[in-house]
C-alpha cells in the first residue's frame, strides 16, 4: 500500500461538488440541443475542412421534472479511452474520476482505458484499464501520474490510421482527450477523420492548461489555472514578506504560462507585486528590451528614494517572444535551425554554434543576437517543442532582466540606492499541485460532462461548464462543438484551422484592474499575502475563485 500524507488521506474523501443538472444522477440528465454553432470567422474554409462535424448544435444539460424525459442514449456498457496531453495541470485525475464514476453509473460493466504517456500511447496502443481501486488512489490529487502525459502531436493520416487500429482493437465508444488548444484542435481533426472513415467512435475534448489561454465565450477558464496561480501567489506573497523583512533584495520572478501572461497578471492582482510585466502590453507598445529595463530601473530608483531597496518584479514566461525585435530574432532562428539542421548539429563548441548562427542572421538581427549574454544566446538555440514553439520555460528571462537592470543602475549617475537581486522561476511548483476545491469540482464535473456527451453519441465536442464565477449551485453544463472555436492561422508555413489562443485582453477588466493600481503598487508596500491553498474551512476561503474569473465573469 502506497504511503500518503495525512492531508492526502483526508483529501481523498472529498466529494467534488457538481452543477445542479448532474446532481440527480447521470440517468436523469437530458441533453438539450441549441442552435447549430459556427465559428466567428473563416466559416467557408472551416466547413469544407470538417464536412462531417461542422455546424453541430450547442448542447446544454437539464434534469428534473421540468426537463422532461432524460436522454438515455447508449444504455449498454461504454468503453472509453482517455488521454492526458501536454503539461500537467491540477485536477486531471478528477476529470478521469468524474468520467469513471459516470460511465460506471451508466453501466457497471463500462470500462475506462488510460493511454499511457499521452497521445503517443493512443497511437502505439499502450494503455492500462483503470480499476476502481486504482482510481480511488488518485482522487483529488495533483499531477498526471495515473497514466502519464506526453506531447506527441497527432495530426497526420498515418498517425490517425494507427489510432484507428487501436480504437478498433479495444472496441472503444469514445476517446476523451484532456489537453490545451493544440490537443483539442487535433481532437476535432481526429473526430472528423473517424467520421469520414465511417467509425461511430466519439472524440471529446476537455479544456486543460495552467496557462489559462484556452478560454472563450463558452469556456470560462481552463482547468489547472486556479490551483497553479494560487500556488505561485502563495510563494510570491512569502517572498514579498521576506523582501520587506530583510529589505535588501529585489526579487525577479518568472512565472510559467508560455505565451500568454494570464498567470503573471493574476498573480500580480493577488499579491500586488511592485511590477507586473504583461507581454501582450509590451508587444502592443512595441517596447524594446532596453525600454523594459529602463522602466524597471525607474521604479527601483523611485523606491530607493524612499529608502526601499527591495521589491518584487513578476515576469511572464513568454515575455521574450513578445518584444518585437526579439520576436523577429526568434522567428528567424526557428527558420535557420530548420534549414541548417545538419550543418548546425555538426558544430561542437558553444562558441562555434553562436558564431555560425550570428553569421547566418541578417545584420540587424545578428546585432540583437550578439548583444545578449551568452547563456541567453544558447537558450535561444535549444531544440523546439513538437509544436515548433521555443521552450520559453528554458530561457532565463528573470536573470537577463536582473543583469541588465543592474548594469543600467550602475551606469546611472543619479542612482543613490543599493541594488541586489534574487532570481526565481515558478512553474513546475504549481503544475502538479493538489487541486483547489474549485479545480477539484470543476474537473470532476467536466469528466461527468464528457461521459454524458459520449453516452449521447456526440463527437467533436468540448466538455463545458459555465457560470463558474458563481457558486456551484449556479454552474451549468453542456457541450461546445470544437469547430466553432476555430479560426485559420499560419502554422509551419501553412494556413490551418486551429483553436485561437486567448492572450491577455488589454481592453479586458483584469488588465484594467492592474493598470488602475499599478502606479500605487510600484512605490508603496501594498503587498497582499494570499497564504497557502486551503482545502478545509470557510467557503469564502476554500472555494474562492481567481481575480481574473471574478473580474471577467463576475
Ligand atoms: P500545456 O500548454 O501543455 O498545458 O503546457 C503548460 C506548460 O506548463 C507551459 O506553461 C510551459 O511553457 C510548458 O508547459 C513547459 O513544458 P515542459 O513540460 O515540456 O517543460
Amino acid at each position: 500500500m502506497q504511503q500518503v500524507s495525512t492531508l492526502e488521506k483526508h483529501r481523498k474523501q472529498y466529494q467534488p461538488k457538481v452543477p445542479p443538472s448532474l446532481r440527480q444522477g447521470i440517468a436523469k440528465v437530458k441533453v438539450v440541443e441549441g442552435e447549430p454553432a459556427e465559428p466567428a470567422k473563416d466559416r467557408d474554409v472551416i466547413r469544407k475542412s470538417f464536412p462531417h462535424t461542422y455546424g453541430t448544435p450547442l448542447l446544454s444539460f437539464q434534469s428534473g421534472e421540468a426537463a422532461g424525459a432524460a436522454d438515455t442514449g447508449t444504455s449498454g456498457p461504454l468503453r472509453i479511452g482517455v488521454v492526458l496531453s501536454g503539461g500537467q495541470a491540477p485536477g486531471g485525475h478528477n476529470v478521469i474520476a468524474g468520467l469513471f464514476d459516470s460511465v460506471k453509473a451508466i453501466h457497471p460493466q463500462s470500462q475506462i482505458f488510460g493511454f499511457l504517456g499521452g497521445p503517443g500511447g493512443l497511437e502505439k496502443g499502450k494503455y492500462e484499464a483503470i480499476t476502481a481501486e486504482k482510481m480511488d488512489q488518485y482522487r483529488n490529487t495533483g499531477g498526471f501520474d495515473i497514466i502519464g502525459s506526453g506531447r506527441t502531436k497527432l495530426e497526420t493520416p498515418d498517425q490517425f490510421d494507427r489510432c484507428i487500429e487501436v480504437i478498433k482493437s479495444l472496441e472503444l465508444n469514445a476517446v476523451v482527450i484532456i489537453g490545451g488548444d493544440d490537443s483539442n484542435t487535433n481532437a476535432a481533426i481526429l473526430a472528423e477523420y473517424l467520421k469520414a472513415k465511417g467509425l461511430s467512435t466519439s472524440v471529446i475534448g476537455v479544456p486543460k492548461t495552467i496557462d489559462g489561454d484556452l478560454k472563450n465565450t463558452h469556456i470560462p477558464v481552463s482547468f489547472g489555472f486556479d490551483t497553479a496561480v494560487k500556488t505561485y501567489a502563495e510563494l510570491i506573497g512569502n517572498i514579498a514578506r521576506d523582501a520587506g523583512s530583510a529589505k535588501k533584495y529585489w526579487h525577479f520572478i518568472k512565472l510559467m504560462g508560455r505565451s500568454a501572461s494570464h498567470i503573471a497578471l493574476e498573480a500580480g492582482l493577488q499579491t500586488r507585486a511592485n511590477i507586473t510585466l504583461v507581454s501582450e502590453e509590451v508587444e502592443k507598445l512595441d517596447l524594446s528590451l532596453d525600454q523594459i529595463v529602463e522602466d524597471i530601473a525607474r521604479v527601483i530608483s523611485a523606491r530607493a528614494e524612499t529608502g526601499k531597496n527591495y521589491g518584487v518584479v513578476l515576469i511572464p514566461e513568454g515575455l521574450i517572444e513578445f518584444i518585437p525585435s526579439m520576436k523577429k530574432l526568434i522567428g528567424r532562428l526557428n527558420d535557420l535551425l530548420a534549414q541548417k539542421e545538419s550543418e548546425f548539429s555538426k558544430l561542437q563548441s558553444v562558441d562555434a554554434k553562436i558564431a555560425a548562427m550570428a553569421s547566418w542572421l541578417p545584420a540587424d538581427l545578428a546585432g540583437t543576437f550578439t548583444s545578449l549574454p551568452q547563456n541567453i544566446q544558447l537558450q535561444l538555440l535549444l531544440d523546439r517543442d513538437p509544436h515548433g514553439n521555443v521552450q520559453v520555460s528554458l530561457i532565463d528571462t528573470e536573470a537577463l532582466l536582473a543583469e541588465l537592470v543592474g548594469r543600467k543602475l550602475k551606469a546611472a549617475t543619479g542612482f543613490k540606492g543599493k541594488f541586489s537581486s534574487q532570481r526565481h522561476f515558478f512553474g513546475y511548483e504549481g503544475r502538479a499541485a493538489a487541486p483547489t476545491n474549485f479545480d477539484a469540482d470543476y474537473c470532476y464535473s467536466l469528466g461527468c460532462v464528457a461521459a454524458i456527451l459520449v453516452r449521447s453519441g456526440r463527437t467533436g465536442y468540448m466538455a463545458s461548464i459555465r457560470n463558474v464565477s458563481k457558486g456551484v449551485d449556479q454552474w451549468s453544463a453542456g457541450g461546445i462543438p470544437i469547430t466553432m472555436m476555430f479560426n485559420m492561422e499560419t502554422r509551419h508555413g501553412h494556413l490551418k484551422p486551429v483553436i485561437q489562443k486567448a492572450l491577455v485582453d488589454l481592453e479586458g477588466p483584469a488588465f484594467k484592474a492592474l493598470v488602475a493600481s499599478r502606479k500605487t503598487w510600484e512605490v508603496e508596500d501594498a503587498f497582499i499575502y494570499p497564504g497557502p491553498i486551503q482545502y478545509f474551512g470557510p467557503s469564502e476561503v476554500c472555494d474562492a475563485i481567481t481575480k481574473t474569473l471574478e473580474l471577467e465573469q463576475g
